[in-house]
């Protein structure tokens, strides 16, 4: 069965491809290399022993959209992770966010309607729910105002696709992630970041291998128990995983409406501080690090309710946070043997 894989090249992208491909899809991915290379196309080829077939194009381009759509057809489902994805940046430029992951979802959108490709899968963001009054949040908890420009094109993407879900037969799953981090265990694959990172583990990371003097931890007076922000950490193979389970849930009838929405997180809150330690803990690294003012666009806290995707996909997360720490060192340590970035 053929998929089609948007934002591919990219870090979750990849890691699904790899999961996909090792379930016996076949695989059509589509990226612009706007914040990816193409180095991920290899090294998921030499973890899987299998080829996909990629084409570079920018989403946002209706015509060439429609083209690769038409070409697949036959493709049982798209898999949609294309979409600029960086809090600050999108606080500093938000029409580049609002007109590149709006964009690019109706034009997918249309192309699925068009060509009649059946099941759909859509990358959201625990992001949507702001700062959640109460915790662990539920797929009901109700929005809150979005912090970003980011996080508020993920709520917009929902409403189109639910919208979008009314009126026409394709069944549709938005999956609303909750921090992903770390790397492909084999240690060739993980996160590429092309610019400053910001989100935390590649700046862990990037600090102790020395590309970066000092990690700074933003905030130290949230309302948490060691006043720095808590996330819901969840290993990248864990969140790959999922979408090769909600795609045959899909492709099974399993859905109970035409539009359904998972949490995907470990359902545990850490805080930075604690990320930090396990990072000193499992790979004996140092981190040179300081607390500083808090960043705009960010929540207190927030982690998951997972049970509705642990009940209905049959999903389990394997990995821990620390599990999460080691693979995103060996990868961090792999890129600079490579000399890739
Ligand atoms: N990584 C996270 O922390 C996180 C958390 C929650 C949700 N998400 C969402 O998951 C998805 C994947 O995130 P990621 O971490 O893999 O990001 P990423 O930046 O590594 O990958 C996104 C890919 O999409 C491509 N892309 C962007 N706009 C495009 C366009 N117009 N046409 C074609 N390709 C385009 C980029 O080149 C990149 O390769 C995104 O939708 C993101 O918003 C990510």
């Amino acid at each position: 069965m053929k998929v089609i894989v948007t934002g591919g090249t990219g870090y979750i992208g990849s890691h699904t491809i790899v999961d996909l491909l090792e379930n016996d899809f076949e695989v059509v991915c589509i990226d612009n290399l706007a914040r990816s290379t193409k180095y991920p196309i290899g090294a998921i080829e030499q973890i899987t022993e299998k080829k996909f077939k990629f084409y570079q194009i920018d989403l946002c381009n209706k015509q060439e959209t429609f083209d690769v759509l038409e070409q697949h057809k036959d493709a049982v489902g798209i898999i949609h992770f294309a979409a600029f994805k960086t809090v600050p940046e999108s606080v500093a430029n938000p029409i580049l966010y609002y007109n590149n992951n709006l964009i690019s979802l109706n034009n997918i959108l249309e192309g699925i309607q068009k060509f009649g490709i059946p099941n759909f899968v859509f990358s959201s963001s625990c992001s949507v729910y702001g700062n959640a009054k109460a915790l662990p949040v539920t797929e009901e908890t109700p929005f809150q105002e979005a912090e970003s420009a980011y996080a508020h094109t993920k709520q917009i993407g929902e409403q189109i696709i639910q919208h979008y879900s009314k009126v026409n037969t394709t069944k549709s799953i938005l999956l609303r992630y909750f921090n992903p981090v770390g790397a492909h265990p084999s240690g060739i694959l993980g996160e590429m970041l092309l610019n400053r990172p910001d989100n935390l583990v590649p700046y862990i990371t990037q600090t102790a291998i020395g590309k970066l003097e000092q990690l700074t931890v933003f905030g130290g007076d949230y309302d948490t128990p060691d006043g720095s922000c808590v996330r819901d950490y969840i290993h990248v193979c864990d969140i790959a995983h999922a979408h090769t389970l909600a795609l045959k849930y899909l492709i099974e009838n399993q859905n109970h409406s035409n539009c359904e929405i998972f949490n995907l997180g470990t359902g545990n809150g850490v805080s930075v501080l604690e990320a930090i330690h396990a990072f000193e803990k499992t790979t004996g690294q140092k981190l040179n690090y300081k607390v500083g003012a808090r960043r705009a666009g960010d929540v207190e806290k927030i982690y998951a309710n997972n049970e509705k995707a642990s009940k209905a996909l049959k999903w389990h997360c394997q990995y821990n946070i620390e599990d999460a720490m080691l693979s995103a060192w060996k990868w961090e340590n792999k890129m600079k043997e490579l000399a890739l970035l």
